[in-house]
């Protein structure tokens, strides 16, 4: 089963691969967690990527895609994963197409979270993730137990450099130019499946499942 979450910054992509990841053992493949993890190993693909991240860019087509294609190979991807986060351009769709194609491999759907940019700053801007663990929590809509401090591993809470409001904003913009074509993109091939990110995280969990499950 090879899945893509697609939709906007803060629809939940995230929040619901994590989930699928622990209860389901489907692999989240999150480029922006790999490039994260980049910058803050000092690796040379993170001094690249991090410019255009602080901006709230894409970073450069054929950087993500060298990610997934290495990733993607890895023996607990076998069975098949989740992207999250790619493809983010209508080239990169174009690339992942041509790379399961020569692995006799297809995707199976792509979950397209549809949400409105109003809520979605909220979301970002309340964010809070755990820098040891990536667990993902919100001030309002899903708090710690203890403020600042992770409920699963008790690692420190912080809040992603590229969740300010102006770069939020740049983000959503980023969205809307160069990835929601991949909406249409997907619809013409028939994998396009919508679920109303808007509703609380157990609703939208319980309609993924199902979704997934057919
Ligand atoms: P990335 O890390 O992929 O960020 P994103 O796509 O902008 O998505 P987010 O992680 O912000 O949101 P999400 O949908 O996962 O929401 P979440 O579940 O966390 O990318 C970061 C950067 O890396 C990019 O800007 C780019 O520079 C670069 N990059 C990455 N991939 C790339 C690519 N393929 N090509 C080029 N560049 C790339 O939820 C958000 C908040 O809302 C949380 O606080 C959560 O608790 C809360 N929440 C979640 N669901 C709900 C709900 N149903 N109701 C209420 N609150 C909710």
């Amino acid at each position: 089963m090879i899945s893509i979450f697609l939709g906007p910054p803060g629809s939940g992509k995230g929040t619901q691969a994590k989930h699928f990841q622990s209860a389901r053992g489907w692999p989240q493949l999150s480029t922006g967690d790999m490039l994260r993890a980049a910058i803050a190993s000092g690796a040379e693909l993170g001094v690249k990527a991090k410019g255009f991240m602080e901006k709230g860019a894409l970073v450069p087509d054929d950087l993500v895609i060298a990610l997934i294609e290495k990733r993607s190979q890895d023996p607990d991807c076998a069975q098949g994963f989740i992207l999250d986060g790619f493809p983010r351009t209508i080239a990169q769709g174009e690339s992942l197409a041509r790379m399961l194609q020569a692995r006799g491999k297809r995707i199976g759907s792509v979950l397209y979270f549809k949400i409105d940019d109003a809520e979605l700053v909220a979301r970002l801007s309340g964010r809070r993730t755990c820098e040891k663990c990536g667990s993902v929590f919100h001030v309002k809509f899903s708090p710690p137990k203890r403020d600042g401090v992770c409920d699963k591993c008790q690692g420190k809470l912080i809040q992603r450099n590229d969740d300010q409001e102006s770069v939020i904003r740049n983000r959503l913009s980023v969205y809307h130019q160069q990835t929601s074509p991949l909406v249409d993109f997907y619809r013409t091939q028939g994998l396009i499946r919508e679920i109303d990110a808007a509703l609380p995280p157990a609703q939208v969990q319980g309609k993924l499942e199902a979704l997934l499950k057919s």
